[in-house]
């Protein structure tokens, strides 16, 4: 558990004065408040990389008893950001002695080469995780593909099996982001029985099944998409705000209330370079109890998980061979 200090009281800070968040890091207000609410971040790199030390010592012992945990990835296309995204995952599993192969097929390629290509992963032996990455080129169906993934290798959890299990709270293989987020509220120690959980946005990688995860946990849970009219009335209400709508800065300082636990699944490049969420953090924050920043607060916890999902594929497998 990440407990201890918690700056989440009005704090009588002078000008400039430093304060430090859980780590002993030194966080410095560059405005002259006397009088300043201070949130405490949640930091998905330190937790992250705790989880990745679990990991590596999960992925040592699988491999000295005769199971290297082995993720292939199978990208799809030109999509620049996903390109990125693949080398962080696989940069992340080397490190914790994970195996990943890349597969890769041109923008061209038809909906049955992919999912041919999704059948020969699923029939070899020596791969326990696959990871479809998305957005798969335009004209191409994402679900046939997920669906043709083997449940059992189903290192995203986005098969309808693993989601359908999680809908009915038997959770087997959970969707990396969400669980991160759910690690992370975890380790802040967020109480989730009874509370308003509000999330913004319902897709298949994270919307959904983070309200159904939220919802496990027994939250009281509103999930808002496009249609939703009156977003606002709900993010208001919310005690835990989880934004995955993939528009940055959507969330204003008036859309939450005093104490409230922020989690930014968002991330945009701004024109002007900068890296932004889905919630304006300088308006929210001095509102907010805790808050993920952005970058270092979601997207660190996803990497980790995937690495964590691929070492239980590969136990299940030794366990089941
Ligand atoms: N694209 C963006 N996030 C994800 C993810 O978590 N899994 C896959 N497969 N593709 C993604």
């Amino acid at each position: 558990m990440l407990s201890g200090r918690h700056l989440t009281t009005t704090l009588p800070l002078s000008h400039n004065q430093p304060c430090t968040d859980l780590k002993g890091h030194v966080r410095r207000r560059a405005f002259p408040l006397r009088e300043v609410h201070v949130a405490q971040l949640m930091d998905g790199k330190f937790v992250a990389a705790r989880v990745r030390g679990e990991v590596a010592k999960h992925a040592e012992r699988l491999t000295n008893s005769g199971t290297r945990p082995t993720l292939a990835v199978l990208l799809v296309g030109e999509h620049e950001p996903s390109k990125i995204y693949v080398r962080h995952k696989q940069r992340a599993a080397a490190k914790a002695g994970i195996a990943s192969q890349l597969h890769t097929l041109p923008s061209t390629a038809s909906q049955a080469e992919i999912i041919a290509k999704v059948q020969s992963l699923n029939a070899d032996p020596g791969v326990h995780g696959i990871l479809v990455q998305l957005p798969l080129p335009a004209g191409i169906h994402a679900d046939p593909v997920i669906q043709a993934v083997k449940p059992e290798k189903d290192v995203d959890g986005f098969h309808s099996v693993n989601m359908g299990k999680i809908a009915t709270a038997r959770p087997e293989l959970t969707p990396c982001t969400p669980k991160g987020v759910m690690r992370l509220l975890r380790e802040y120690e967020v109480p989730l029985r009874g509370a308003h959980a509000v999330v913004v946005g319902r897709s298949r990688v994270v919307g959904r099944p983070m309200s159904a995860l939220l919802l496990a946990a027994d939250a009281t849970v509103s999930t808002c998409h496009r249609h939703t009219e009156d977003t606002p009335s709900f993010t208001r209400r919310a005690d835990i705000l989880v934004v995955a709508a993939g528009s940055p800065e959507l969330v204003r300082g008036d859309w939450v209330k005093e104490g409230v636990v922020v989690v930014d699944v968002g991330i945009s490049r701004m024109p002007d370079g900068r890296l932004r969420g889905d919630v304006a953090f300088e308006e929210v924050e001095p509102k907010a109890r805790l808050i993920t920043p952005v970058p270092g607060g979601v997207g660190p916890m996803t990497i980790a998980m995937l690495l964590e999902n691929t070492c239980i594929l590969a136990e299940r497998h030794a366990k089941a061979s």
